[in-house]
């Protein structure tokens, strides 16, 4: 009967709008908006706030309470329910039991997969690979498709500088060109070439936006970000994900310059509709509506929902201002039906897209489709390309197979820590561990085992005799240690960044042995191992890699693979150099590595002024532990040649630059070329450097080759001093490397 509803409607609106169209994609899509229009028209307004609240699942159940919400057509959405048999059931009733059968969206966070675990997104950033990000989020959208789901939320595309904040783990790092082209690749994966596609899921641009820049790293904070900055930093990633077709926003928790993001009309009117042409709709964070109570920005839930109505937030999740305020905000004149009916044109537009009304359930042959080989491989591959060799002191690694190895540490076998943050539907039971995975290649004999800590925040060294006892029977230790899962993400920042519990303690012991060292790092962010990292002769950057992280870990201690992942986040020193990031501007006294003394150095009562007055700091200096970018391999990368096709380009211009790449080693290998520019002099200050091409490319030993990349004179826009974006004319200086600080470089001037 509701099917028959649909058809109907479907009918009038044709007659009503009939219009000839000049493809079959404009033609879907007038055909999708007259559907729209008609259902809309039939739509009483209960009906229609119903579209605009999302609620929590029951887990596996459906109470008397929530069916007849359903039935009543007052829920748009529901997260975190993934019993198949409870989403088809939700649908059922939804469709055949409530007065105009509008199907309902099914939600949740999959974030770097769904029971595959992918790495952690700031590991799949580390790939540099737009390829094998695709292909993750593709799996994860085709298992999480298998469950019922038909919404994610991610991409996270938030640009993060600040290591102490737990939620970089979910990010892609701090640079804008490199998340925007990661997150349109995610886009792209969780959505396919049609979201109505059994295995597509919708993607969701969160947090818009800032939220990145939460005061001292400290989850959910106020954000201070000068308007230059939000549009030439923070902004970009998320026009790109609207560029690659996302269709969902969310907007974040933080407030920005007192405005918080979810209640920003600027942003999701000014920016995201008007400029961007975003028709797609966007949802709150959870209760972040509400949370404008908190921040001092409403003062009761009425004018909470009012606000956030009229900024543009057309779902609201989890809280239940809308749905407790909408009508008396109508009657009362104090927002339009208008509003309204926009916002749930926004919603019904997206569900009729995502193929909801054609077939809102699961069919039995196509559920639960999980960890298929094909999927287990793509994870491994992605971990093998995240994982950042940062030292390598005398080719300690990899290790030949007829020698005994001595793994030690807390995360050497720990099934669920290994898969990171946001992992609701993640099956540990899948886990390859570095233990069984090293197991596997090397036989009982050659590998000796000992975890010494029990997580990665014991802090008694009872274990430590028993791996030191080990260690002195191998001829190689590898350390496997970091952080567990449940230290980083949501609500999880750190004020201290070094290894937690006795961890520096136990490697300092195993030191002791005189044995080869390789420390290999899981985490959620880039932790403060400089100083003991010292004591390693090799370190291994892992980040949480994911179900099949001991795999792939084992591939590259071994040399089964050549490791090539590379940094898409400085790595400081200290945590009070936060925040560092390599795109920082110049400053009128930039740091200068001649004048610079040491604390240790200053002479006792030295002249104010006889220590250089530059930007540093006395004690950690003004360079970090590792720079954005780097990432060493078992071979090396000879760059030659760098040319550019013209010496003066005109604004509508590409620039084409040409260098010579050869693989200098002994064994094959990745390298990810980076492109680097610098406009010289602006109307306003510019960043020393700004990443602006890159490719990752695989060369035979002995190998060489051509290697041509382009950036559009375009690309180079920023906001002048009358915050117009332009390019400006002038002098530019490019640098081409495998990381930001290569002086490999030339020049150039646009017109
Ligand atoms: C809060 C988080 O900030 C957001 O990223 C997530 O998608 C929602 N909760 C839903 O779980």
């Amino acid at each position: 009967m509701n099917v028959l509803k649909h058809i109907l409607a479907g009918l009038i609106a044709v007659f009503l709008l009939s219009a000839c169209q000049p493809n079959n994609n404009s033609q879907e899509q007038s055909s999708i908006d007259q559907q729209v229009e008609a259902l809309l028209e039939q739509m009483s307004l209960e009906e229609k706030i119903g579209q605009m609240c999302q609620v929590n699942g029951g887990g596996g159940t459906l109470n008397d309470d929530f069916k007849q919400m359903l039935k009543e057509g007052r829920i748009g959405s529901i997260l975190n329910e993934v019993d198949v048999t409870t989403i088809n059931e939700i649908q059922r009733i939804s469709v055949e039991e409530s007065r105009l059968g509008i199907p309902v969206l099914i939600a949740r966070d999959v974030i770097h997969g769904f029971k595959t675990v992918f790495p952690i997104p700031l590991g799949q950033a580390a790939t540099w690979n737009p390829e094998i990000v695709r292909e993750g989020c593709r799996v994860a959208a085709a298992e999480a498709a298998s469950s019922g789901i038909k919404w994610t939320f991610a991409p996270m595309i938030d640009i993060s500088r600040d290591a102490r904040w737990g939620r970089i783990a979910e990010s892609l790092g701090e640079d804008p060109h490199l998340t925007s082209v990661l997150g349109a690749a995610m886009v792209k994966g969780f959505q396919g070439d049609d979201l109505a596609d059994e295995n597509s899921i919708i993607a969701c641009a969160k947090h818009f936006v800032g939220y990145g820049a939460a005061e001292g790293g400290r989850d959910y904070n106020s954000t201070l970000i000068p308007p230059r900055e939000l549009h030439d930093v923070y902004l970009p990633p998320f026009e790109a994900a609207v560029d690659a077709g996302v269709r969902t926003f969310m907007s974040g928790f933080n407030d920005i310059d007192g405005v918080p993001a979810t209640g920003n009309e600027y942003l999701m009117r000014d920016v995201l509709r008007d400029k961007w042409q975003f028709d797609g709709f966007v949802v709150s964070d959870w209760a972040s509506v509400w949370e404008m109570i908190n921040h001092g920005f409403a003062a009761d839930e009425k004018e909470a929902a009012k606000r956030a109505i009229n900024a543009g937030v057309n779902m609201e999740m989890a809280s239940t201002t809308y749905e407790d305020n909408i009508a008396a905000l109508i009657s009362e004149g104090l927002i339009s039906e208008a509003i309204i009916d926009q916002a749930v044109r926004e919603i019904l537009r997206v569900k009729y897209e995502a193929g909801l009304f054609d077939n809102p359930y699961i069919a039995e042959e196509n559920q639960y489709q999980f960890a298929k080989p094909a999927y287990l491989e793509a994870a491994k591959l992605a971990a093998t390309q995240s994982m950042v060799l940062l030292k390598n002191n005398k080719q300690t690694l990899p290790v030949s197979k007829n020698k005994t190895i001595a793994l030690v540490g807390p995360m050497a076998n720990q099934a669920y820590e290994q898969l990171g943050t946001w992992i609701f539907d993640g099956d540990s039971t899948l886990s390859v561990t570095p233990l069984m995975a090293l197991q596997q290649e090397l036989g009982a004999g050659k590998l000796l085992f000992a975890q010494a800590l029990a997580t990665s925040r014991t802090k008694h060294t009872k274990g430590f005799k028993q791996a030191i006892e080990q260690a002195k029977k191998a001829d190689v230790i590898v350390f496997c240690g970091g952080e567990e899962s449940i230290l980083s993400g949501e609500a999880h920042s750190r004020a201290n960044i070094d290894l937690p519990g006795a961890q520096n303690e136990l490697i300092r012991a195993l030191k002791q042995t005189g044995k080869p060292l390789v420390l290999v790092v899981m985490a959620g962010r880039p932790l403060t191992i400089g100083a003991v990292s010292e004591h390693a002769d090799a370190v291994i950057y892992a980040w949480h890699p994911g179900t099949m992280g001991g795999a792939a870990l084992a591939d590259i201690l071994l040399g089964k693979a050549n490791p090539s992942g590379k940094l898409p986040v400085t790595f400081p020193k200290v945590v009070g150099q936060i925040p560092m990031h390599y795109n920082h501007k110049n400053t009128g006294r930039p740091a200068n590595p001649d004048s610079w003394t040491h604390i240790d150095e200053i002479p006792v009562k030295a002249p104010q002024t006889s220590l250089g007055n530059e930007s540093h700091y006395i004690d950690a200096g003004f360079t970090p532990l590792y720079p954005f970018g780097y990432g060493l391999s078992y071979t090396t990368f000879a760059y030659s040649g760098l040319q550019l096709d013209k010496d003066v380009y005109a604004q509508d211009d590409r620039i084409q630059v040409s260098f010579e790449l050869e693989n200098t080693g002994e064994v094959a290998g990745d390298e990810v070329v980076q492109v680097y520019v610098r406009d010289v002099a602006g109307s306003v200050s510019r960043p020393v450097k700004e990443l602006k091409a890159f490719k990752r490319i695989s060369l035979n030993q002995g190998d060489k080759t051509s290697v041509m990349l382009e950036i559009a004179i375009q690309d180079l826009a920023f906001h002048n001093i009358d915050m117009e974006k332009v390019v400006e004319p002038g002098e530019f200086q490019l640098w081409v490397g495998g990381d930001s600080t290569t002086e490999l470089s030339t020049t150039f001037k646009v017109e």
